[in-house]
């Protein structure tokens, strides 16, 4: 809500408990934006099990309930992995995918499954968005909090920036790239996130299957980005070269035209944007954000089920819906006085497509939601 003036509704559950995400036909779903997956590449190595089942049955679970209700427009967060080790640079979306690793196989696989329901089915509209490196925070607010030693290069180096860490390894300084470090494609977070928007209105309008790459087009190396981040922070950053890290390739880096053509998307913020609001982000939160959204969890605990509905109105009267839904047209008029005020004040109808998104929700929620419907 803070920086968005916008509070969305947010539901917890797990996507492997079937019932708890079987509420598309009581929030009237339309659209469903799938990110609920682990996605370190070493721990999936070590636990191959544990990812294939959250990641792989997750989805089945996801689709089948999408299916059962009706749903079946999804956009999927998948990788610039799947372009695995043997393409040429820069990756475009007709290449053939691979993995190196059990991570790196369920977005492989997950495309695959995502695909064939439409091949089933032509009512489908499947959308996978191709991440390259996302980077970056919003206004100090939203950022990477990862748990532990971070495994990705922009949360290292900014702990080592902040204090926390001694020192950055630079895992190999021998690739054929521009000065001999890793090259790969940083996205802002914030443009990751404007391409879903842009992904989920296409996806209202056509049916099929389309891979997208979400990066900027450019490649930059580690010490690039390193030194960005000292100009940011305002200090040097302590590093040193160490050996190459398994499985990493030289460059990675997206061809972006797939996206503008089709999406009407690309990506407007620097290396620059990237470095400054990653050290903004890190210097307001020190010690992560943990407190902060435990904190924002127990306030939507004890928010009351008037203060839900007008939450979600609230959301469906702005222009641009990041995230929250809005009443089909021809649903039936809701009975909560506030939404039904609502829903009947509306001098045009409603809005043309109307757009749901899942929540996952907490079933203290589910459960107030139902009271008050029954009653
Ligand atoms: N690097 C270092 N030191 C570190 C961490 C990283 O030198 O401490 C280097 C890596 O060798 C690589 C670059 O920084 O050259 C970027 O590494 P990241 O771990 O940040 O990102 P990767 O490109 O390896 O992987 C990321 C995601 C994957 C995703 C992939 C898509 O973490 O989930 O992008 O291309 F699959």
């Amino acid at each position: 809500k803070k920086s968005t003036g916008i509070r969305p509704i947010l539901y917890r559950a797990d996507l492997l408990d079937k019932p708890a995400i079987d509420n598309f036909e009581e929030q009237n779903i339309e659209a469903v934006i799938h990110f609920a997956g682990f996605k370190a590449v070493g721990e999936s190595v070590q636990k191959p099990l544990e990812y294939y089942h959250n990641n792989i049955t997750g989805t089945l679970m996801l689709c089948q309930s999408m299916r059962e209700h009706g749903c079946k427009k999804i956009v999927f967060s998948s990788s610039a992995t799947v372009y695995g080790m043997n393409n040429p640079v820069p990756f475009k979306e007709g290449m053939p995918t691979s993995a190196t690793n059990p991570y790196g196989y369920t977005k492989v696989m997950i495309e695959q499954i995502l695909s064939d329901l439409y091949v089933a089915d032509k009512e489908w509209s499947v959308i996978l968005l191709r991440y390259f490196n996302p980077i970056g925070a919003m206004k100090g607010l939203i950022g990477e909090d990862p748990n532990g030693i971070p495994n990705n290069l922009l949360p290292y180096i900014a702990q080592v920036a902040i204090g926390k860490l001694p020192c950055l390894s630079v895992f190999g300084d021998d690739y054929d790239t521009v000065d001999g470090t890793g090259v790969r494609d940083y996205i802002h977070v914030v443009d990751l996130a404007l391409g879903h928007l842009k992904a989920i209105d296409y996806s209202l309008s056509h049916t099929g299957v389309e891979a997208i790459n979400l990066g900027t087009g450019n490649g930059t190396s580690v010490l690039q980005i390193l030194h960005a981040f000292e100009k940011a922070c305002g200090h040097s950053i302590n590093y040193k070269i160490a050996p190459r890290r398994a499985g990493d390739i030289a460059s990675c880096y997206a061809d972006a035209s797939k996206a503008k053509e089709m999406l009407g998307w690309e990506a407007t913020r620097t290396i620059e944007d990237m470095c400054r609001t990653g050290w903004n982000f890190i210097s307001k939160n020190p010690n992560g954000l943990e407190n902060k959204s435990l904190s924002s969890i127990a306030q939507i605990k004890r928010k009351k089920l008037t203060e839900v509905y007008q939450s979600a109105l609230y959301i469906s009267q702005k222009d641009r819906l990041l995230c929250g839904f809005i009443p089909r047209a021809g649903a039936e008029i809701p009975q909560h006085t506030i939404a039904r005020n609502w829903v009947q004040a509306q001098p045009v109808g409603l809005r043309s497509p109307p757009l749901r998104i899942l929540f996952f929700y907490e079933k203290s929620i589910q459960k107030r939601i139902k009271e008050d419907t029954s009653s």
